[in-house]
This record gives C-alpha cells, sequence and structure tokens, in this order.
C-alpha cells in the first residue's frame, strides 16, 4: 500500500467523523457515496480481472509500449484506494458500505479490454459530475471532485492510447443516477444480498447496432413499450441540458438517430417522451454510449508515435489523416446479451486504431 493511500485513509475517517450523512430530495450522502462506491467496486474489479488476464507481454503484443503497462497499474491501484477510501469514509459516518458484486466483462484481449475500460472511465466521469449537485456535504463534495479529476485523467489516457482526443470537447457530460446505473448494471452479475438497496433503477438498455455516416442504428431493449413510439424523441445529454436529434421509428423498438452537431466524445442518447426535458420523469430508454470523433480527435491522433504522451500507443498516425467528416463509433449500449456483439463493432472500429 502505498504511503499516499494510508494518508488517504486517515482523511476519509476525520472527513466522516460521527455526524449523520445529510438528505437531499430523498438522496443522502450516504447514498451517493454507496453508488460511487458501487461504481468503483466495478472499475477496481475490472483492472484487476483485466490484469490477471493480460500479461505485460500481452499488451506489448498489442501495441502498448512501455511505460503504458506500469501506468495501467497504478490506474487499477487508484481505483482500489477509491474502494477503500469510500469504503472507510462510509463506515466512519455510521454508514453501511457496499460490498463487492461479481461481474461480468465482455473483455476478451487486451483491445477489448482497454476500449471498455476507456468507456468506464468516462462513465465514471460522468457519474461524479452527475452526481456532485447533489452531495449536501462540503466535505464529501470536495473528496468526491478529487477522484473525479483522477477518473478523467484515466480517460484521457486510455483515449490517447487507443488513438482518440484525450479531451474531444470542452465540456463532459454529467449523467444522473439512474442513467449511471442502465449503461453499469448489464455488467454487474449478482451482488451479496447484504448491500443496502441503492435509490437507483435500470431504464430499459438503449444499444446502438450500427452506424452509417452521422446516422445511429438504435434498439431498445427489455421493458421498452414497442407499441407507440409516437411522440418520442432522441436527446444527446450535454452539461447546458439535451441537444435534440432526428429520430426515425422503424418497428420493434428499433429507431435510427441523427447525430447532432456539437456532440463530440463519449456521448450518450437516451430517448424521451416529448421534447421539453430528458430527466428520469420522462426517459423511456438509454442512454446508448456513442463515441463522436470529429476531426479534432487528430489533436489526438495526429501526434507522431514518439510523442511522450502517446508513446504506448503505435496507432496514432490513424486519425492523424483524419478527415474533416465526423466518424462515429459504438460503444456499449446496455442489452446484456448485445453488449458483446456491439463491444465487438466498436473494437471493430478501434481496431483501425491499435
Ligand atoms: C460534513 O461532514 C463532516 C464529516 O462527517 C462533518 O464534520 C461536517 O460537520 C459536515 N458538514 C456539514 C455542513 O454538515
Ligand atoms: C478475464 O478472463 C475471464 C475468463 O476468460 C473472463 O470471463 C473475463 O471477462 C475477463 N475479464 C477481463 C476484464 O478481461
Ligand atoms: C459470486 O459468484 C460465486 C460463484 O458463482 C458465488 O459463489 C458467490 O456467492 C457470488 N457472489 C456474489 C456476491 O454474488
Ligand atoms: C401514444 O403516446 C402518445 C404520447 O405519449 C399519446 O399521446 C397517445 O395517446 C398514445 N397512443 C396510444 C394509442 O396509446
Ligand atoms: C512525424 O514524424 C515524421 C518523421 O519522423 C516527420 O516527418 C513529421 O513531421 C512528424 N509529424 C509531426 C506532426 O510531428
Amino acid at each position: 500500500m502505498k504511503l499516499s493511500s494510508v494518508s488517504l485513509f486517515s482523511a476519509a475517517v476525520g472527513l466522516a467523523s460521527a455526524s449523520p450523512v445529510h438528505k437531499r430530495a430523498g438522496v443522502t450522502d450516504a447514498d451517493i457515496l454507496n453508488y460511487a462506491l458501487t461504481l468503483e467496486h466495478l472499475e477496481a474489479a475490472f483492472y484487476e480481472e483485466g490484469l490477471k488476464n493480460y500479461t505485460h507481454d500481452d499488451f506489448t503484443k498489442a501495441g502498448m509500449k512501455d511505460p503504458f503497462y506500469s501506468n495501467l497499474k497504478m490506474v487499477a491501484m487508484d481505483e482500489q484506494t477509491h474502494v477503500q477510501f469510500l469504503t472507510q469514509a462510509l463506515t466512519a459516518a455510521g454508514a453501511q458500505p457496499v460490498a463487492k458484486c461479481n461481474y461480468s466483462f465482455p473483455a476478451t484481449d487486451v483491445k477489448s479490454f482497454l476500449a471498455l475500460g476507456s468507456v468506464l472511465e468516462g462513465v465514471g466521469v460522468s457519474a461524479y459530475l452527475g452526481a456532485a449537485a447533489s452531495i449536501m456535504n462540503d466535505t464529501y463534495l470536495t473528496a468526491a471532485g478529487s477522484i473525479l479529476t483522477v477518473e478523467a485523467r484515466h480517460s484521457a489516457y486510455l483515449r490517447a492510447a487507443l488513438g482518440e482526443a484525450p479531451s474531444p470537447q470542452a465540456f463532459d457530460d454529467p449523467l444522473g443516477l439512474n442513467e449511471v446505473y442502465t449503461v453499469a448494471s448489464p455488467f454487474i452479475a449478482s451482488c451479496p444480498s447484504s448491500n443496502q438497496k441503492l435509490p437507483v433503477k435500470a431504464f430499459p438498455s438503449l444499444t446502438m447496432s450500427s452506424m452509417t455516416g452521422s446516422k445511429v442504428d438504435l434498439m431498445a431493449g427489455p421493458g421498452f413499450n414497442m407499441d407507440n413510439t409516437t411522440g418520442l424523441y432522441a436527446a444527446f445529454i450535454t452539461v447546458t441540458g439535451p441537444i435534440w436529434a432526428q429520430l426515425t421509428p422503424k418497428g420493434d423498438g428499433k429507431f435510427s438517430a441523427t447525430i447532432p452537431e456539437g456532440v463530440s466524445g463519449q456521448s450518450y442518447v437516451v430517448l424521451t417522451k416529448g421534447n421539453s426535458q430528458a430527466t428520469d420523469d420522462n426517459i423511456v430508454a438509454g442512454p446508448a454510449i456513442v463515441e463522436v470523433a470529429t476531426s479534432t480527435s487528430s489533436m489526438g491522433g495526429g501526434m507522431n508515435s514518439t510523442t511522450s504522451m502517446t508513446s504506448s500507443s503505435p496507432s496514432m498516425s490513424m486519425s492523424g489523416s483524419a478527415t474533416p467528416t465526423p466518424t462515429y463509433n459504438a460503444a456499449p449500449g446496455m442489452a446484456p446479451r448485445s453488449l458483446v456483439g456491439v463491444l465487438a463493432g466498436f473494437v471493430g472500429a478501434m481496431g483501425l486504431f491499435l
């Protein structure tokens, strides 16, 4: 255990000394911390499995030059430290911390592992960002913020390693608790029955099945009412509110949507009833995750592979020749069964970079 972790633990204990956790709109700070802990357990398990499954040599063979492997181990260590920090903070505050679950990750090799890792880090950033406004206690807010910035660095590092722009847009997209849970729950196979039930629910899943130019094909999963698609809209979530996309129903829960201008990087699209808002009250499916790479992403991809920041990736040259035309990659939308297929599509697109 690193020294820095030890002092963090004392910080967690000090931070949580006694006082009962506060509550806003039915969600307590303990709920938020346990929600964060749920995600940190998932991320920690993901890297632990991946580093068990794939050797240093496997990473090298997949084109990840040193010091990528040791940096990845540091990322894994960060996630474990976040788990321990939140567990301690909750315990010290007199709340019951959730324990680790069993997980199911559709990763089969280094490339799919890193592609999924990049998506998970992006979801982590969006989760902390979306939860920030619900945290009552300043001390917890600062602690959550200090985790958020590290998740953002992980995200940027993995994106760069995959030949994607590290920071493809000026603002990250906040996701609500239910949106994050919708995206994360397919990876959670089973949890200890002693785990506190969090005040979250999953919306019907939304998966991206294919894309052509700026058109994405979406498919809603179980629980979605396919019989009446009248008045449904597609919303891309941004910090300044939804950007509405043209949505064409194709029957059987299938839709086609056009990615609007101004959307880039790891983006999230939900189906909503009506187009005045995109909230828990009117989201009917999603989010689906869409990686939108615009020409600006050549900022990452355009660098020579000798550039130190991206030296881990031999693949940077590909987007160096990026045309101004946006390209679109699919990421896991969320139906567990279709997940592998969709991820394969995602990784397939990534294969160009790797
Ligand atoms: C925030 O939580 C800390 C640790 O539990 C506590 O010491 C502090 O009084 C709380 N602040 C507020 C404003 O409730
Ligand atoms: C690790 O390998 C196991 C066994 O093949 C597999 O079930 C799991 O999904 C893999 N996990 C990762 C993160 O690669
Ligand atoms: C995880 O899976 C193992 C093997 O199937 C099982 O014994 C264990 O109870 C599961 N743990 C949880 C937390 O669901
Ligand atoms: C279909 O949904 C729209 C919008 O929610 C609603 O106005 C309409 O009454 C519904 N039609 C049927 C047949 O349920
Ligand atoms: C990349 O490297 C090549 C050859 O080493 C060089 O000619 C080119 O100018 C470099 N490009 C950039 C963007 O540094």
